[in-house]
């Protein structure tokens, strides 16, 4: 069987990183897609999955960017054949509460967040589609099922991408294709280190596991739901968060 193309957004972030790491574990041939700005990080990024045999490679993109998007897919198209698997993990966060929330603190995040889903699945879904198979899984959050003191943008578009996630399951359930949502918690992450201590603590004591998730444990559900016998999930929110929020 051929390899598998996985392409992760966000891929050399605190949930990427892991994410990477399960797919090329699960046969993948994984590609890491992230902003390239910062060269030290792409640098330490590929330094550190270096043991994978060259399984995970990094490529530049602002998923903010819809052109950048669609000539990122073609350039994987030309490289290693089309995309079979896309996780849309790339996010941002710019918190704080709405009566000081700027129009640039609002937009940076819904324009990554969200519309960054957006652009990297419609360049990749009518190759999927013609192949007739397809995992897309969209990183959203607990925060977009519950919202958050200080996350307005970030919630509205965590909210957004199960939205998204739902409509367009519908439409390409028929093609093989699924889409499905993971819900991370707070985790051992850049991201939820920059909350202040005393608001990070206050949050921990309110998960019942007791303490926070930890990369891997999101990671093996992604690459749970981006294996071909995970036909039959499709629209569906899987929450990884410790129980700190339950519902049914
Ligand atoms: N609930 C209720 N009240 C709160 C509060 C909270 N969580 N946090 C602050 N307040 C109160 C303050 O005590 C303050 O009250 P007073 O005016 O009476 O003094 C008032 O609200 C305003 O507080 P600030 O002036 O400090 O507000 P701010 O605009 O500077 O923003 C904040 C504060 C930056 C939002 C800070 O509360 C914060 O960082 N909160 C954490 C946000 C968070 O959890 N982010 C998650 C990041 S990780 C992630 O997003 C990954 C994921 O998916 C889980």
């Amino acid at each position: 069987m051929q390899t598998r193309v996985a392409l992760v957004t966000g891929g050399i972030g605190g949930l990427g990183v892991a994410i990477c790491r399960h797919l090329a574990r699960s046969g993948h041939r994984v590609v890491a897609a992230d902003l390239g700005t910062n060269r030290d990080r792409v640098d330490a990024f590929l330094a550190a999955v270096a043991d994978t045999d060259g399984a995970i490679g990094f490529e530049a993109v602002d998923v903010a960017d819809p052109e950048a998007c669609t000539a990122l897919a073609a350039r994987i198209d030309a490289s290693h054949g089309g995309v079979s698997v896309l996780v849309n993990a790339a996010g941002i966060t710019r918190d704080t509460t709405l009566r000081k929330m700027s129009l640039a603190q609002w937009d940076d995040v819904l324009r990554v967040n969200l519309d960054g889903a957006f652009h990297m699945t419609r360049a990749v879904v009518d190759g999927m589609a013609a192949r007739g198979f397809g995992r897309i899984v969209n990183v959203s959050s607990v925060n977009g099922q519950t919202g958050q003191f200080g996350q307005a943008n970030y919630s509205a578009a965590k909210a957004g991408l199960h939205g998204f996630t739902m409509a367009l399951a519908r439409e390409v359930a028929s093609k093989g294709v699924t889409v499905n949502s993971v819900s991370p918690g707070y985790c051992e992450t850049a991201l939820v280190m920059a909350v202040p201590e005393t608001v990070r603590e206050r949050i921990v004591a309110g998960i019942p596991v007791g303490r926070l998730g930890r990369p891997d444990e999101i990671a093996r559900v992604v690459d749970f739901l981006c294996s071909p016998e995970s036909a039959y999930i499709t629209g569906a929110n899987i929450p990884v968060n410790g129980g700190y929020y339950m519902s049914f």
